[in-house]
This record gives C-alpha cells, sequence and structure tokens, in this order.
C-alpha cells in the first residue's frame, strides 16, 4: 500500500518568524492519520521549521538544490548542507525551476541521482504547459521530462523517487485538472515506470498531483487509485486549507 504524502511547497513566501509559526501551529494540530504530511519552506527558514517540527510527524523538504557536495557554486545548496538540517524530501525539478531558470532534463537527473545518493528523497515534478496540452503533445512531453529525469537510476533507487505531475497550466492559475484526466496521466506515468524499472517498483513509487489544489477540490482528485498525495502551492500557506487537504488525502 502507497501512503499518500501532501507536501506544501511554498516557494517564495514566510520569512523565518512566519515560518516558525506556522510549524508551531501545525505541529500542535496533529496530522491526520493514514497520510505522510512534509512542508518545504525556502532555505532561509528550513533550519527553524525543521527545529519547531522536531519530534512530530511531518517531514521537512527543500525546494530545489545544487548536485555538488560543495564547490565553487555561488547561491547554490549543496545535498549535505540539507541533510544537515534535516531534510527528508527535496523537491526537483519544479516547471517554475524549468521555466525561470532554465534547468534542463540533464540537471535534474543530476540532481536526483544526488540526492538519492545522500538518502534524500526527490519529488520529481513533471508536466506539460498549455500549449503542449492543446497540440495534443502531453504525454510525449511528461514522458520524455520522466526518463530524462530519471536515466539511470538503478531500479531499487527508483523506488524511493516521488514523482508529481503538476500541468503547468493548473499551478497558480485556479485551474485544476479533471480528476479523470490527472488519473489518465498518473497511470500514464506508472506504466512507463514500470516498463523503465519494472511493475514491482511502478507499484511502489507515489505519485502526487499538483496545480491550483484547494480543500473544495482535493477529495476528488485524491480518490483516483493512481493519485498519491498532492504537491501544494497556495493552499498550503494557511494551516488550516493545508490539514483540510490533508484529511481528505487520508480518507
Ligand atoms: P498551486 O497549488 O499554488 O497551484 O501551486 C502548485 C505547485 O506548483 C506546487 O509545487
Amino acid at each position: 500500500m502507497r501512503v499518500p504524502l501532501v507536501a506544501g511547497n511554498w516557494k517564495m513566501y514566510k520569512t523565518v518568524a512566519e515560518a516558525v509559526d506556522y510549524a508551531r501551529r501545525l505541529k500542535s494540530s496533529g496530522s491526520p492519520a493514514g497520510v505522510e504530511l512534509a512542508v518545504c519552506p525556502p532555505f532561509t527558514a528550513l533550519l527553524a521549521v525543521g527545529r519547531e517540527l522536531a519530534g512530530s510527524q511531518v517531514g521537512l523538504g527543500a525546494q530545489d538544490m545544487h548536485w555538488a557536495e560543495e564547490g565553487a557554486y555561488t547561491g547554490e545548496v549543496s545535498p549535505l548542507m540539507l541533510k544537515e538540517l534535516g531534510c527528508r524530501y527535496v523537491i526537483l525539478g519544479h516547471s517554475e525551476r524549468r521555466q525561470h531558470f532554465g534547468e534542463s532534463d540533464e540537471a535534474v537527473n543530476a540532481k536526483v541521482k544526488a540526492a538519492l545518493r545522500h538518502g534524500l528523497v526527490p519529488i520529481v515534478c513533471v508536466g506539460e504547459t498549455l500549449a503542449e496540452r492543446e497540440a495534443g503533445r502531453a504525454r510525449e512531453v511528461v514522458a520524455g521530462q520522466l526518463r530524462g529525469s530519471l536515466a539511470g537510476l538503478a531500479a531499487q533507487e527508483a523506488g524511493n523517487v516521488v514523482v508529481a505531475y503538476e500541468p503547468v497550466w493548473a499551478i497558480g492559475t485556479g485551474r485544476t485538472a479533471l480528476p479523470e484526466d490527472a488519473q489518465e496521466m498518473s497511470a500514464f506515468i506508472r506504466a512507463l515506470l514500470a516498463e523503465m524499472f519494472g511493475r514491482e517498483v511502478a507499484g511502489k513509487v507515489r505519485i502526487q498531483y499538483g496545480g491550483s489544489v484547494k480543500p473544495e477540490n482535493a477529495a476528488g482528485i485524491l480518490r483516483q487509485p493512481d493519485i498519491d498525495g498532492a504537491l501544494v502551492g497556495g493552499a498550503s500557506l494557511q494551516v488550516e486549507s493545508f490539514l483540510a487537504i490533508a484529511r481528505a488525502a487520508a480518507k
């Protein structure tokens, strides 16, 4: 059985003070049973949030990282540094990184390998743009990103990866994918994983949906058989809405 993972991607939101306040309230609310929760604050708040969440079930994640352990890479953060802060997860290849920072599948692949080497669970994001969907190329794009990002992994490593299907047109737009469409793409991703790493591994990998997930639409999406949780942006910024989504995943 795959335990659903509901992760909050805070993006570039929250000061340390705001993040600590959130973490305190989240910890005291307690997480629902049958679902794993994680929060991914900005780098600046990881240490403080990790300290607040110590002893709770909520996992800590980063939003990106470099693949090298250390080096002359101004502005970057390494897997070792994230481990030291107590991170369990790292989001890799988010569409905002691909779009605004030119991140390629090759770079994502190097980061995924580095994460696994250091015992971090990569949350690997894939998803098509509106133009690609309208051109009937959604599957082709997602397949290319998935193959590129997970190239060269051993089957046993691939079993530890989380994949987040985030159609770019649904991110921050209030326009969610229909549950049937999100399910169809998730089933496609799982079939692709089976082709790449075998059926057993594909059956283990958690596939999240992301893109305008809110308490109002979460249940319909999260009840789909191949969707194992959500990667939540805007609605994860308030404890109440984040937990409401988590409860929908737990059912
Ligand atoms: P929203 O939930 O704000 O649409 O963001 C989704 C996302 O990008 C999560 O990584």
